[in-house]
């Protein structure tokens, strides 16, 4: 149970004050009642920690939990309050850890059990809350349910995953996200197929079993006893399917959720998920997508619906994922669209980067040296004022950038080589797919923390486990710690003034001049507070015309000296960012 949740509490009153049972069982509820109305995982800023790149304290090149730990006070000057961490499990590391063969043990490279508690307490003490990541897709193929279910058809956990028998043929075809071959893998023992959405090493679970379930739920109260505040359910839309598993039509996969996941019983998965989890526990869940309409996103995480209470989406991410610049008009489409239908009901998260693509600046902002530090300022700036909780990938809050990587030898992501092996098959132009390959590999953003100058830019005394970006010497904390100019001093405030200011949390969003082709504009209302938010997303400067201009207050933030305002006109310099109030 929570460490700050009054469940102990509860037990001891029952148990010491038996006289007394009635009254203390309506404190308790009261508590527990005004607990579970609590939003904290709405008025948070979540920085996202990948653990192996974040810092190595015993000179392995891996990251560990004592790195974080000895980061605590780095993350709280952040002043974010959630930390969301990438799997550390004990795992084969096919994917990075996506791959989990025991979900209650540590992978020893990350430090152990006392170690983890020790990181998670530093935290609470901190005011940060703590997201774990739960891989329930699918398992690794070394988990000991596979290795059993695998062996024999008559294993007690052969009905954990998918099967296909031979007899019945060949399975129907079924696409994977990382295998070139498909999605079905035969095993000989027991002469039969199983189902892996993503790699052959990461065979999927079976929902439908009640007892597999089970085991789910016991694995998140374990990880909910040990403190862990909230879950980040990887995958998740993929752990419902079709399992009559009819013929896909040709080209089926480019619509992949649509085929692949959110049948209804997913509901049935989730609201079971939270009776047994969620609400008892009084965590929070998020999960990975958002099914493909806004519909399914409604059902996922709408609160009268008891299943998950926040999700992202990847129409955001989806904007930029080759080389040639998307559309700004797009990009405030897509941003405005998804907040009108959210304004009543519903929660989701905002991000634009993280471990699955590469850096925020180069995808959506300007990486030369000349712009990178007030493009990144503007998209900080974005995504800590819109309506939402803000998810910032650590690096960001220094302007980190991709890392150049043109030739596929370099590359160790599973994604990187299937997507490679793909392209082979099917003769597309190798050169073309490496260029594309070099600005959206997920390679680019698990590059080692940039601390300081110092070697390996003080990740690791050992030989890091992923280069460096070169860029280290310029880009890293030490540099900007004293820079009140910095990309991270800008973050620091940026997030002081979402945490201050509830208008930026629930405000109302209106956007202004929507077909403005250079800058985006909006405002934030709030009762009687009103703020007007001004990005300049191009490298020139730009001019916007509002009537507000009289009622402009305090600029309350502003990556540039001064905000140029001639009669009713704003001149945006390349890249300005400002938040302004507003008298009402
Ligand atoms: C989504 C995760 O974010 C990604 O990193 C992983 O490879 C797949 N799920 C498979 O677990």
């Amino acid at each position: 149970m929570k460490k700050n949740i009054p469940f102990f509490l509860i037990i001891i009153l029952l148990i010491n004050c038996k006289e007394s049972t009635k009254q203390s069982e309506s404190i308790a509820s009261e508590v527990v009642e005004s607990e579970r109305n609590s939003t904290w995982w709405k008025e948070g800023v979540l920085y996202q920690i990948y653990p192996q790149s974040f810092k190595d304290t015993d000179g392995d090149g891996f990251g560990d939990f004592r790195g974080v730990i000895e980061k605590l006070d780095y993350l709280e000057s952040l002043g974010i309050t959630m930390v969301w961490m990438n799997p550390f499990f004990e795992s084969p590391l096919v994917d990075n850890g996506y791959d989990i063969s025991d979900y209650r043990a540590i992978h020893p490279r990350y430090g152990t059990m006392e170690d983890f508690q020790e990181m998670l307490d530093g935290m609470k003490s901190r005011g940060i809350k703590f997201v774990l990541d739960v891989v329930v897709n699918h398992s690794s193929d070394e988990h000991e349910w596979f290795q059993s279910a695998r062996s024999s058809r008559d294993s007690e956990y052969r009905d954990y995953y998918h099967w296909w028998p031979a007899e019945k043929g060949k399975p129907p075809h079924r696409h994977s996200l990382f295998d070139p071959e498909g999605g079905w893998d035969y095993v000989e023992e027991t002469d039969s197929y199983y189902l892996h959405t993503f790699a052959e090493a990461q065979p999927d679970l079976n929902w439908e079993n009640p007892k597999l379930r089970q085991e789910v739920y016991d694995i998140m109260k374990f990880w909910a006893e040990k403190g862990v505040d909230g879950f980040r359910m990887d995958a998740f839309q993929f752990a419902s399917k079709d399992t009559t598993y009819p013929e896909f039509p040709e080209g089926h996969e480019k619509d992949f959720v649509k085929w692949y996941g959110m049948r209804p019983q997913l509901h049935e998965y989730l609201k079971e998920m939270y009776k047994e989890v969620i609400e008892p526990y009084n965590v929070f869940a998020v999960a990975e997508g958002a099914g493909s309409t806004f519909k399914d996103a409604h059902d996922l995480v709408d609160a009268d619906r008891n299943e998950l209470q926040t999700a992202y989406h990847f129409e955001y991410v989806d904007m930029s994922r080759t080389p040639e610049r998307y559309e700004l008009s797009e990009f405030k489409e897509v941003f405005t669209l998804w907040d009108k239908e959210f304004s009543e009901n519903g929660w989701l998260a905002i991000f634009l980067s993280n471990h699955d693509n590469s850096r925020l600046v180069d995808r959506f902002g300007n990486p030369s040296p000349e712009f990178r530090t007030v493009s990144t300022q503007m998209l900080n700036t974005f995504l800590l004022s819109m309506r939402g909780t803000p998810y910032t990938y650590y690096g960001d809050e220094l302007g980190m950038t991709n890392i150049d990587m043109p030739t596929i030898e370099e590359y160790v992501d599973i994604d990187a080589i299937g997507k490679y092996k793909t392209a082979l098959a099917a003769n597309e132009d190798v050169e073309e797919f490496m260029k594309v390959l070099n600005y959206s590999s997920r390679e680019n953003s698990r590059t080692p923390m940039q601390w300081n100058d110092t070697d390996n830019a003080g990740f690791t005394s050992g030989m890091p486990w992923k280069k460096v970006n070169p860029n280290y010497k310029e880009i890293n904390v030490a540099a900007q710690e004293n820079n009140p100019n910095s990309v991270l001093n800008h973050f620091r405030k940026m997030v002081k003034l979402r945490k201050e200011n509830e208008v930026l949390v629930y405000g109302d969003y209106q956007i202004i001049q929507q077909e403005h082709p250079e800058i985006y504009a909006y405002t934030r209302t709030l009762d009687n507070q009103k703020m007007l938010v001004l990005l300049n997303f191009t490298d020139q400067d730009s001019n916007i015309s509002l009537p507000e201009v009289n009622s402009l207050n305090n600029t309350l933030i502003n990556n540039y000296e001064a905000l140029t305002i001639n009669n009713n006109t704003i001149t945006l310099k390349p890249y300005q960012a400002a938040i302004v109030s507003i008298k009402k």
